[in-house]
């Protein structure tokens, strides 16, 4: 065998199952699966929070579009945190766009005209839809005592659930 095959062989990218976790098979698989949504989520989140930032309009223009800019901002940071969280116990996460639409539960939104109030009311309901798919995500981790994923949902929760606040209570008053 050429220096170069062996190489090759000695690189070949290791199965993500090696990678070692005390975890139980079945957690393990579960867990991802369940991370791989809430990262869909996210994203799909994310891009429908800059979406309403953009294409912002009206009075309250500029505190809607700064708002709107820094919970996609924290969406966004949580994206990372979901994924990495997926390939430390040994699981994949999402690769492409297609994937992110193949598992997304929050709907998109591409409609040409929405107005201010449509959008606060929707990213609140998406916001309140996401913490309860984190909630029904800490009951897979506590099943298999995935302690450290349930820990990272439960500040995701409280950070939805602050975003969540500020969009109920601007809507309130519209
Ligand atoms: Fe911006």
């Amino acid at each position: 065998m050429s220096r170069e095959a062996a190489t090759q062989i000695k690189e070949k990218p290791r199965a993500t199952h090696e990678i070692p976790t005390d975890l139980k098979r079945e957690g393990v698989t579960e867990i991802t699966t369940a991370l791989s949504q809430l990262l869909a989520d996210a994203f799909a989140l994310y891009l429908k929070t800059k979406n309403f930032h953009w294409h912002m309009s009206g009075r309250h223009f500029r505190d809607y579009h700064l708002l709107l800019d820094e919970h996609a901002e924290q969406i966004f940071a949580m994206t990372d945190e979901i994924a990495e969280r997926a390939r430390k116990i040994g699981g994949t996460t999402l690769r492409s766009i297609s994937d992110i639409s193949r598992h997304q539960r929050l709907k998109d939104n591409n409609d040409e005209s929405v107005a201010p109030k449509e959008m606060l009311v929707e990213l609140n309901a998406d916001n309140q839809a996401l913490t309860r798919y984190f909630r029904s995500a800490h009951e897979t981790c506590e099943k298999y005592n995935d302690v450290a994923t349930a820990s990272l949902i439960e500040v995701w929760i409280d950070q939805t659930e602050r975003r969540t606040w500020f969009l109920a209570e601007i809507v309130a008053g519209l």
